[in-house]
């Protein structure tokens, strides 16, 4: 039996963006995905799900077959899921030469399901390697995030950049830009509070909606390539340990996500509670249309704040996680 973790993320710049090729920093954060697997004598797939903000299910199948699983979620929640768990499985078989490896897999995650933080990154980053070391092959942290993207950009129709997975498998907190991706250094202690409405927005929608927005308006293309140089300036203010700056940022980063159509009514009402409540900088992290918010506030104040705040759920300071993927 071998079990991974691998964290979620907030964007402290640059999602959407990071699409059409600009820079983008994520940052780990210490809320896991954990992935316990254990290979079979057939050839099947048994994949227990918990935590995973639904109910949970429990599906068993042939990868690759048809048979419709009964389970006690919406399908569509079940097959996105299963899609990046399929695509995880795939990836290590390959990695093993195994084409017929079967597993039966737990999921547990206490990353909320589609809502900003990472949490499909996370399933994937940790499966690949709970299954490849379940098949005897160890991979470096650079090599599962590779694969963990391909399964991303498959399950995503070709719409995902790589920060998400490079994010998780890596740890800290990273710069992407295209095909580039590196761990950024000394990075400060950020004060981060999560605000979390209890929704999710759909990627693909959303990542289609800029894509459309960003065709039609030569403005929208200007405001893709402004989120680019907040992204820079946002990187010197890290590098200059200056968090006011960076809170400054984060808010001119929603401001340009917000012009593009991705935020809501929710993530709205929470930027705004945080900004009242002293934060330096709030804004939505991920693709948005509902989910979760990012603010920096070394205070208890913005937590509290959100606590209060009609439309949000739940509040929560988040550590930066410095660690990717693990054994555990
Ligand atoms: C989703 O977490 C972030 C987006 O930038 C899409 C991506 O980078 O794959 C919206």
């Amino acid at each position: 039996m071998t079990v991974s973790s691998a964290p979620g993320k907030v964007y402290l710049f640059g999602e959407h963006a990071v699409v059409y090729g600009e820079p983008a920093v994520p940052c780990a954060i210490e809320r896991r995905a954990r992935v316990t697997v254990e290979s079979r004598d057939d050839d099947r797939l048994r994949v227990e799900a918990r935590d995973l903000t639904l109910d949970g299910f429990t599906v068993e199948y042939s990868s690759g077959a048809s048979d419709a699983p009964d389970v006690n979620v919406p399908t569509p929640l079940v097959e996105a899921a299963m899609g990046y768990v399929d695509g995880a499985v795939e990836q290590a078989r390959d990695v093993a030469d195994a084409p017929d490896a079967g597993f039966d897999m737990v999921v547990e995650s206490d990353i909320p399901l589609g809502a900003g933080l990472g949490s499909s990154a996370a399933v994937v980053v940790a499966a690949i390697d709970a299954a490849a070391r379940e098949l005897d092959c160890d991979l470096t942290p650079e090599e599962v995030a590779d694969r963990a993207y391909r399964v991303e950009h498959e399950v995503q129709d070709g719409q995902a950049s790589r920060a998400d997975t490079f994010c998780s498998a890596m740890g800290g907190a990273v710069r992407v830009e295209g095909d580039d991706c590196a761990r950024i250094e000394d990075v400060p202690n950020l004060p981060l509070v999560v605000g979390y409405d209890g929704g999710a927005g759909d990627t693909g929608e959303l990542v289609a909606g800029v894509r459309a927005l960003r065709d039609e308006y030569a403005f929208a293309a200007d405001t893709v390539e402004a989120i680019g140089d907040v992204v820079r300036e946002g990187e010197d203010a890290l590098a200059e340990d200056d968090v006011s700056a960076v809170g400054k940022l984060m808010n001119f980063d929603h401001g340009l996500l917000s012009a593009l159509g991705v935020s809501s009514r929710s993530l709205d009402a929470m930027v705004w509670a945080a900004r009242e409540a002293g934060a330096l900088g709030a804004k939505l992290t991920g693709a948005g249309g509902g989910g979760c918010i990012v603010a920096l506030d070394e205070t208890p104040a913005t937590e509290t704040a959100l606590s209060y705040t009609p439309g949000c759920e739940s509040a929560f300071r988040a550590e930066l996680d410095r660690e990717g993927v693990r054994a555990e």
